[in-house]
């Protein structure tokens, strides 16, 4: 008689081979973003572009789901750092995707960093975490602000420009955009007349600053405006009516194809700098264009194509590493290495600051049979920024 003990033996056995193997844990990626506030819009825009993304390249790998977990930023950096403390230390997500404002992103850096959080900024740009501020856990798919607006100095001069009257929302990005476009501009012999800097969040109407700059009499504007600041923006400029003698021309955000067409005459012949065009002839970019409109009925944005390139990244970094996360560096260090052939062309990061490397694009806006929209002008090929400052 077989005793009492090997007959559990033999059915504990049993059990091992047939239960199931185990599932792969989830992997988690935090989306913090704006979804509420001036910025609310372009956050919601990544967010949905990073879920196409996902769909097209693949939403899970060796048996782990992506799976998602949002936090509103509000385009706060308090919440912004509430948020991210929450997403890592109480949701432990393996990776974080955003976010749009350079204050918030400020505000999150040090937590990152020291909690060693795999960290792939979808758009904003403040230029301390390509230098003194960089970290090895963060590569930047979106652009530094200095990538954008630095060439257009020269660039303006050269089509003429002279006297040029800057401004932009009072934070962190406003500075820094129109700190690098006066360096550039005044480098190349022109002369800025004047800035003005209206608070980021409220700012209804923009009449008493434009009388400003109509008083100044300048060769041109350059702004930057993104969001909700800029649709409003944008129409306080239609409203004023001084685009015949002052040209507008700014940081390309200023008419994205997110919202043009709530914004009226006033975006007629502005003329900006951006890392994106949805007119680049490739067969990624076709695809993107194709995906979106399926999905949602228009065309993508240079927001979209910043979510849909770090789903991308994050899905051919993970397949890199076999779904493996268990050792965080080697997995950013698959983050880093990541290039392929996306809508903007050969997407890679630079070594050193892990910040994109990117054509920027000067389009000027114009209408045609009654739509108003951009053409591209100038190619300004493979712009890196400096990596002063930073040891990573
Ligand atoms: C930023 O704060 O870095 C920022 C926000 C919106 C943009 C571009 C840059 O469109």
């Amino acid at each position: 008689m077989r005793s009492i003990k090997s007959i559990a033996i033999a059915t504990a056995l049993c059990a091992s081979v047939a239960a199931p193997a185990q599932a792969a844990e989830d992997f988690k990626v935090g989306l913090i973003l704006p979804f509420s506030g001036v910025y609310g819009g372009l956050g919601g825009e990544i967010a949905r572009a990073f879920e196409l993304g996902l769909e097209v390249f693949g939403g899970e790998v060796n048996g782990r789901k992506i799976v998602l977990v949002k936090e509103d930023t509000e385009g706060k950096p308090n919440t912004g750092l509430a948020k991210t403390k929450k997403l890592i230390h109480s949701d432990k997500v393996d990776v974080l995707v955003g976010p749009v404002s350079s204050g918030v992103l400020a505000a999150m850096r040090d937590t990152v960093h020291n909690s060693q959080t795999p960290f792939v900024i979808a758009n904003a740009g403040h230029d301390g975490i390509s230098g003194s501020k960089c970290s090895p856990w963060f590569v930047r798919t979106s652009f530094s602000n200095r990538q954008i607006v630095r060439p257009m100095g020269q660039w303006m001069y050269d089509q003429g420009h002279r006297n040029i009257y800057l401004m932009a929302p009072d934070y962190a990005a406003g500075h820094q955009m129109m700190g690098h476009f006066k360096a550039g501009f005044e480098a190349a012999g022109g002369k800025i007349i004047g800035e003005e800097y209206p608070p980021l969040q409220g700012t209804k109407d923009y009449a008493p600053y434009l009388a400003k700059v109509k008083a100044a009499k300048p060769d041109a504007l350059f702004v930057f405006f993104a969001g909700g600041a800029a649709i409003q923006f944008v129409k306080s400029f239609g409203d004023f009516n001084i685009g015949k003698d002052i040209p507008l021309t700014g940081a390309g955000w200023l008419t994205s194809p997110l919202y043009i067409k709530k914004q009226g005459e006033g975006a007629n012949n502005i003329i900006g700098s951006a890392n994106y065009v949805t007119t680049i002839d490739n067969a990624a970019n076709k695809q993107f264009h194709a995906a979106f409109k399926a999905k949602h009925d228009r065309g993508g944005s240079e927001f979209g194509v910043q979510g849909y390139d770090s789903a991308r990244v994050i899905v051919e970094a993970l397949q890199a590493v076999n779904g493996n996360t268990s050792d965080k560096a080697a997995f950013m260090d698959a983050i880093r290495n990541v290039s392929f052939d996306g809508p903007r062309g050969k997407l890679r990061f630079d070594p050193i600051n892990g910040n994109i490397i990117q054509h920027i694009y000067v389009y000027k806006n114009v209408k045609k049979e009654g739509v108003i929209g951009p053409e591209v002008y100038d190619i300004i090929k493979d712009v890196k920024v400096p990596s002063d400052g930073c040891n990573s």
